[in-house]
């Protein structure tokens, strides 16, 4: 049966992946997304590999844009197979230097905007006692490494909502997945908010070096979605590292202090 995909966030990076994947099996892709010059590009795009492409605007910020874009897929397409949360904004700086204006920012979007999401269409999910949700979260909310507090937070908010949704909507049919990279290339840095000097350039050289594409982590969430997995952790040493956490405590927590001393001294903001 053609899959009906609806993506937040799908005119870059990981969103635009995981449409032009499903749009390759020939699914019907909806993005939302607040860029319309991209989103538009990225619709023409999904035609062109063999879906159907529909881009509208939406900001997750609003409950009422992904409620207006529920009843539209449930007019058009009679219902939705899978719901990525995947919009999403990244920030860095000290507990000090963070405003409490960049807080509400990322946690409206990151944290807000997948709330929104599963809350928007769980009804549509119940209904047809079947749908996959895809939370993007990220490693950085495992890990929690220093000087990314607004971040960490926001992504371990979303992996805190999606263990939670599991065990709430699994007996009507529902599936969670909850998506954990570590860094791979795509945008991300262009909407950050940082007042760290060279930040940026930073995280784009650790994009760079990442063996894994937005291409390679769309495929995981396709694979994880067939098979109903709940964890996507696509980066394979970040993986490691999770188990050394969970198993060996003690050992990630003084390995995680090395890594956090080079990282601080590095951003300057050594003790
Ligand atoms: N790139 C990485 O290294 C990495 C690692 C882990 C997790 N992630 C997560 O992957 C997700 C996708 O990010 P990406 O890396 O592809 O970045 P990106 O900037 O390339 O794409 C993000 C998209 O979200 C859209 N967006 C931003 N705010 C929005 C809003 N309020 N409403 C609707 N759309 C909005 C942007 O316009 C953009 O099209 C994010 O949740 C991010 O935190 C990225």
């Amino acid at each position: 049966m053609t899959q009906r995909v609806f993506i937040t966030g799908g005119a870059s990076g990981l969103g635009r992946a995981l449409a032009l994947c499903y749009a390759k099996q020939g699914a019907k892709v909806c993005i939302g997304d607040i860029n319309p010059e991209q989103g538009a590009q990225v619709e023409q795009e999904i035609n062109a590999a063999g879906g159907t492409g529909l881009f509208l605007s939406c900001d997750v910020r609003r409950l009422g844009d992904l409620e207006a874009i529920r009843d539209r897929l449930l007019a058009d397409w009679g219902g939705v197979d899978v719901v990525v949360n995947n919009a999403g904004v990244a920030s860095a700086g000290s507990i000090e230097d963070t405003t409490m204006t960049d807080w509400e920012w990322i946690l409206d979007i990151n944290v807000m905007g997948v709330v929104r999401g599963c809350k928007a269409f769980t009804p549509v999910f119940k209904q047809q006692k079947s749908g996959s949700f895809v939370n993007i979260a990220s490693m950085a909310g495992l890990m929690l490494a220093p000087l990314m507090s607004s971040y960490n937070v926001s992504k371990a908010g979303v992996i805190a909502l999606s263990e939670t949704l599991s065990q709430e909507l699994r007996d009507f049919g529902i599936h969670v997945a909850c998506v954990c990279p570590a860094f791979f290339q795509t945008n991300l840095t262009n909407s950050m908010r940082s007042d760290i000097p060279g930040i940026q350039g930073n995280v784009n050289k650790l994009m760079k070096r990442s063996e894994i594409t937005a291409d390679d982590v769309a495929q995981d969430i396709a694979r994880a979605v067939e098979k109903k997995d709940f964890w996507v952790l696509p980066h394979a040493k970040e993986r490691r590292m999770w188990v050394v956490k969970r198993h060996v405590p003690w050992a990630f927590d003084w390995l995680m202090h090395q890594e956090s001393k080079r990282w601080m001294k590095k951003m300057g903001g050594a003790a």
